[in-house]
């Protein structure tokens, strides 16, 4: 899976068990990024209909959450040993990543152009696309010289950019097929009437996950787009702005998104680092839901575990704490249902902080 920042990978334990207590059986991730959550509560048997703006997590999202029994894996296997064997190309990427800029190193960039060049040409289906992607996707991810985050590379070559790229078989999420969207999270709150459940983790300060990710949207997209800057973002991060990402309009967008959330269940996680205040949330969802909030103790995102970098990528300092406090919020109709959930995940452990 993709290094993310701001994914819930070690919370999805305690939100897909904060969810199955709710009487629900189906979830939109309306925010999915590496769909991470939407993989733990499809594997814990809930219908997933998961959302995102970005084009890679649209891809991630069919592999893992609509991929099915239908999927021929011993095919995608064959496939994957094919492309393993493709002779590498210097092309957009190669001279984009490697090249312009330090985020590959350009044995693994070629490698990465001969194989994406490759998948367009196959005849694929859909579900056999994504898959492909993905594996490209994680498997470039595994080698890349970054810190997490794709607004700069590290000046000296990380150790695992010197590993050849590997291709591998993404997981088989086992549960009920879900469905995918790529939409606005605002325009898809209030269709969503066939679904018991919303999950609700927006981004919450002011970096885009279009500008930290270019990398994979250029490569999911392959419209070789025209770039600025040393880290050659795509010409349209300069256009492609979320309003959760502006401090002024944050408060409003993401108001509006839950007084038009139609599902009566809500689950909402927020980190204390985030423009907004845990009571102001607190009371916003009151406005038409019963509430209860919980708080864990979470580790900060990798950049912040490796330090901090000047823009040649040396190491100049630490960041002040490793630990952030997530809140997450369980909204909904039945006040006694919501006290039942909590109390169900008392079990789970230190990781749960008083709020
Ligand atoms: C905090 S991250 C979600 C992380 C995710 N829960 C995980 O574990 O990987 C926020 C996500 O919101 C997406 N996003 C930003 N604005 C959006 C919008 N208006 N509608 C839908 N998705 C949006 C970003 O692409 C990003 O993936």
């Amino acid at each position: 899976m993709i290094k993310y920042i701001g994914s819930k990978r070690t919370l999805v334990p305690l939100i897909t068990q904060a969810i199955t207590r709710l009487p629900v059986d189906s979830v939109c991730d309306m925010f999915a990024g590496t769909t991470r959550v939407g993989q733990g509560l499809r594997s814990a048997g809930l219908f997933v209909h998961s959302n995102d703006l970005a084009t890679y997590s649209e891809v991630l999202g069919i592999a893992y959450i609509e991929a099915d029994e239908s999927l021929d894996r011993v095919r995608i296997g064959e496939l994957l040993e094919h492309l393993d064997q493709i002779k590498p190309e210097h092309g957009y990427f190669t001279e984009t990543f490697c090249v312009q800029s330090r985020f590959f190193q350009p044995a693994n960039g070629m490698k990465v152009d001969a194989i994406r060049d490759e998948i367009e040409r196959l005849d694929l289906t859909r579900v056999e696309k994504a898959v492909l992607l993905v594996s490209l996707m994680e498997a470039a991810d595994r080698v890349d010289s970054t810190c997490g985050l794709q607004m700069a590379y590290v000046k000296k070559w990380a150790a695992r950019s010197f590993n050849p790229l590997e291709l591998r078989m993404p997981a088989a999420i086992h549960g009920p097929p879900g469905k995918v969207t790529r939409v606005d999270a605002n325009e898809l709150a209030a269709t969503l009437g066939d679904v018991d459940c919303s999950y609700i983790d927006p981004p919450y300060n002011q970096h885009s996950y279009f500008s930290n990710y270019h990398i994979w949207e250029s490569l999911i997209r392959w419209d070789r787009p025209e770039h600025y800057g040393v880290a050659c973002k795509r010409i349209d991060c300069r256009t492609t702005k979320s309003a959760y990402n502006r401090k002024r309009e944050a408060w409003d967008a993401f108001a509006g998104l839950i007084r038009e959330v139609t599902t009566p269940w809500m689950v909402v996680s927020f980190s204390n680092e985030g423009y907004h205040e845990q009571e102001a949330i607190e009371s916003l969802l009151s406005e038409s839901r019963h509430v209860r909030c919980i708080a864990t103790d979470f580790k900060r995102y990798v950049g912040a575990q490796i330090g901090i970098h000047n823009p040649d990528g040396e190491r100049v300092g630490e960041v002040s704490h490793l630990r952030n406090k997530e809140l997450l919020f369980l909204a909904g109709p039945d006040p006694v249902t919501l006290d039942l959930a909590l109390r169900g995940l008392e079990g789970m452990g230190e990781q749960l902080l008083p709020v």
